[in-house]
């Protein structure tokens, strides 16, 4: 293994990850405007100089699995050195609405697209999206557990989940990864979910460490989201909120500068720093972005930095709630 960069265990498997992983979500062009093939190739292309080995994507990202495709096209013969985590039972609709789907043929059926898209024999990390209403936990789990064992997955993992899912879950299919929503601003899951899984030896991989951009401090306060950017209908954006979190951003800007970071390395550095997190996937749509996000895994926190950090957030008053996801 190579030793240059920090690298974390998944569960209890031969996997070892970044702490900064690639969130491939946004060079498919999903969170906001202004994404092109080639910019996109550039920032998958970016992350082995900058320490990260481990990507994550989805079928669902991009209208018919294009992240995967980008991911499948910058790796080529460099497959190896990832480890790749990508997710099925979620779909886009001939609409454009989201359908959840956790049924065993669908997620067979996802996990063979999948490798033909992302042009390899074995998915790393095989999540399933989100649990499904309509399919019980055990089905999808015993789906997943038959890939599994096909040699189809290395691993399993599960997203978005309660405890009582969670549960349901492992008790068909050993679990190796959980991804839920997790940063500064939403920490729902060190109520019950991270402990759960800190107990069951697995990991927990978060999503949206920088809030879309919102904890990167590069939004300003009068920032206009261009139409079609999704992320103008989340609360944290809007109104008196988004003057509340834009008040915690310029706290956490002077801490940065003190401590000698961006306010990204900063929020990134925090976020794989709390107990119980192995890696923290950071979207990025530019080479630039990711370079950035990924030198959090060098940055050190001085005892000040820390206490700073502390009473910012005791300021912003973030509480141990739900995460709204
Ligand atoms: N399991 C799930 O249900 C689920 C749900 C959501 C996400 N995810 C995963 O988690 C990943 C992260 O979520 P995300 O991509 O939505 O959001 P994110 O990582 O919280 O934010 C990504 C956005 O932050 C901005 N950004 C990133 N680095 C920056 C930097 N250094 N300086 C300034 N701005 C920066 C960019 O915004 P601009 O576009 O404005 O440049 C980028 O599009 C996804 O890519 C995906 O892999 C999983």
């Amino acid at each position: 293994m190579d030793t240059t960069f920090p690298r974390r265990r998944l569960g209890k498997t031969d996997l070892f990850v970044s702490p900064v992983a690639l969130g491939c979500w946004p060079i498919a062009g999903m969170t906001s405007l202004n994404v092109n093939d080639e910019d996109s190739l550039a920032t998958l292309a970016a992350c082995p100089e900058a320490g990260i080995n481990f990507l994550d994507t989805a079928y669902c990202y991009g209208a018919d699995g294009e992240s995967e495709r980008l991911i499948g096209r910058a790796l080529g013969r460099r497959r190896d050195e990832f480890v790749i985590a990508t997710k099925g039972g979620i779909h886009w609709n001939p609409d454009g609405t989201r359908g959840v789907d956790g049924s065993p043929a669908r997620l067979k059926r996802e996990c063979e697209a999948s490798l033909r898209r992302l042009g390899t024999d074995r998915v790393d990390l095989l999540y399933l999206h989100a649990p499904d209403p309509q399919v019980p936990v055990a089905e999808s789990a015993g789906a997943l557990r038959e890939l599994l064992e096909e040699g189809k997955a290395r691993a399993i993992g599960v997203s978005n989940f309660d405890v009582d899912q969670l549960n349901r879950f492992h008790a068909v299919c050993p679990i190796t990864a959980h991804q839920p929503p997790y940063n500064m601003l939403q920490r729902g899951i060190e109520a019950d979910v991270l402990p759960w899984c800190r107990t069951h030896d697995v990991s927990t991989v978060i999503y949206w460490p920088l809030m879309k951009g919102l904890l990167a401090g590069k939004l300003a306060r009068d920032h206009v989201f261009a139409e079609g950017d999704g992320r103008a209908k989340y609360p944290m954006f809007q109104g008196a909120e988004w003057q509340k979190n834009q008040d915690f951003v310029d706290d956490l800007r002077q801490i940065a500068t003190a401590a000698g970071c961006t306010v990204a390395q900063l929020v990134v550095r925090w976020t794989i720093d709390q107990p119980g997190i192995a890696s923290a996937l950071c979207g990025a749509k530019r080479a630039r972005q990711i370079e950035e996000t990924a030198g959090a895994m060098q940055v050190v926190f001085s005892v000040e930095t820390r206490s700073a950090i502390d009473a910012a957030l005791r300021r912003r008053g973030t509480a141990v709630t739900k995460a709204a996801v």
